[in-house]
């Protein structure tokens, strides 16, 4: 057997005999449309390993347990911070493409009509694995299959797969609603931080039975300090709090898992928590850095061309504003800060919980 050799391993006469300019022939001739090609399939193999590490997190997820101080929390918030350096990455990479002027782009722009970055399946893939869902998008009729410059008709299945699929919104939600930290035993010698007034309030019994979780003494004391901390002009933000953590939660996340994002968001100093509150704080990046590049991608568009409709039949610009304040996975994870108190203010937990060191969920 011959030694195995570099580019035969890497595979790199497909890769490096895959641009084909359609534009110009001889190099002498040559325009930006070399650059084009070649950032886009950058690109694309960046997708393809963002899509490879979602696939992985999603099957620890996935398995009915997972040992939050195993290996497996901590495998997941590595590899999903790895995810942030590739999107940080391909945030910078816009800068590459800008290099080019908007009469370079003209050169060659009408030879790849009516194809578009709208077509991207990878990049479909990438939301819908992280949670976003059709009825959440901007201009759903751009999606349909039949429109020229959409995605294919089997593309669109793909996509569709995926959403179908355990996201990993639904699996992180999953997983925060089994999160143990009510756990009767933990919480016996917890005494009220005050006495509350409890009259309108969704949680007026009181109880240290897990099993109940919204009636759970922790959280009256929660909803008495959260409602001190609210100055006058932000009144209703208790009504919010209350149809957010015992009602009807907020957008897809369920109440029992806004409650268990809070707390781990609340005692993140905790031993227990770092890992738990590391992956819920990436989370939140991943979806500021994936709005980040929509927002650089928006930029460019309007440079390059302006307030014309785009490739793929889009209004351009105009969509990719859209896009922007509306695509999003983890919203409701984010938001959580809302609800936040000063730390000095948090209800003082029992040693018996501040002691565990480990549980399983
Ligand atoms: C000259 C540079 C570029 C221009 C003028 C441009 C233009 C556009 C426009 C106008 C759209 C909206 C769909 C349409 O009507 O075509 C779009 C979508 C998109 N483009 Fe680009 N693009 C450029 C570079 C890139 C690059 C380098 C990528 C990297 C993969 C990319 C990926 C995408 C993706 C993923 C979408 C879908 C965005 C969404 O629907 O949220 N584009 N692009």
């Amino acid at each position: 057997m011959p030694d195995l050799y570099y580019s035969d391993y890497i595979e790199l006469d497909k890769i490096l005999n895959s641009q084909h300019p359609r534009s110009f022939e001889s190099p002498e001739e040559g325009n930006d449309e070399m650059l084009f090609i070649i950032i886009h399939q950058v690109y694309e193999l960046w997708f393809k390993q963002i899509l490879f590490e979602l696939d992985l997190v999603r099957h620890v997820f996935i398995r009915d347990r997972i040992n939050d101080n195993s290996d497996d929390l901590s495998k997941v918030v590595q590899k999903l911070k790895r995810i942030g350096k590739i999107l940080e990455l391909i945030n910078q990479q816009v800068s590459v493409l800008e290099t080019m002027t908007a009469l370079d782009f003209l050169e060659f722009r009408n030879v790849l009509l009516p194809a578009s970055g709208f077509q991207s399946t990878q990049f479909r893939l990438i939301e819908a694995k992280l949670g976003l869902k059709m009825e959440q998008r901007y201009k759903k009729k751009y999606y349909k299959s039949t429109r020229r410059g959409s995605l294919s008709e089997a593309d669109l299945q793909e996509v569709d797969r995926a959403e179908n699929e355990s996201t990993l919104k639904e699996l992180i939600v999953r997983w925060l609603e089994r999160m143990p930290y009510l756990t009767e035993r933990f919480w016996k010698e917890y005494q009220h931080s005050s006495p509350v007034d409890r009259r309108n309030s969704p949680v007026d019994e009181q109880t240290t039975n897990s099993e109940d979780g919204e009636k759970h003494k922790f959280w009256a004391d929660y909803r008495e300090a959260y409602q001190t901390s609210l100055s006058g002009n932000e009144a209703d933000r208790l009504a919010e709090f209350d149809n957010v953590f015992f009602e009807t939660g907020r957008g897809t996340v369920p109440p029992a898992a806004m409650r268990a994002a809070l707390f781990i968001t609340l005692y993140r100093n905790l031993p227990i928590f770092h890992l738990p509150f590391e992956l819920l704080n990436t989370l939140s990046e991943i979806d500021e850095l994936l709005s980040n590049w929509r927002y650089r991608h928006f930029m460019m568009v309007r440079r390059m061309i302006g307030l014309r409709v785009g490739t793929g039949g889009t209004s351009g610009a105009g969509y990719l504003e859209g896009t922007l304040s509306q695509h999003y996975a983890f919203r409701e994870i984010t938001e959580v800060a809302t609800f936040l108190i000063e730390r000095s203010k948090r209800p003082v937990l029992p040693n018996a919980l501040k002691e565990k060191v480990s549980f399983n969920v």
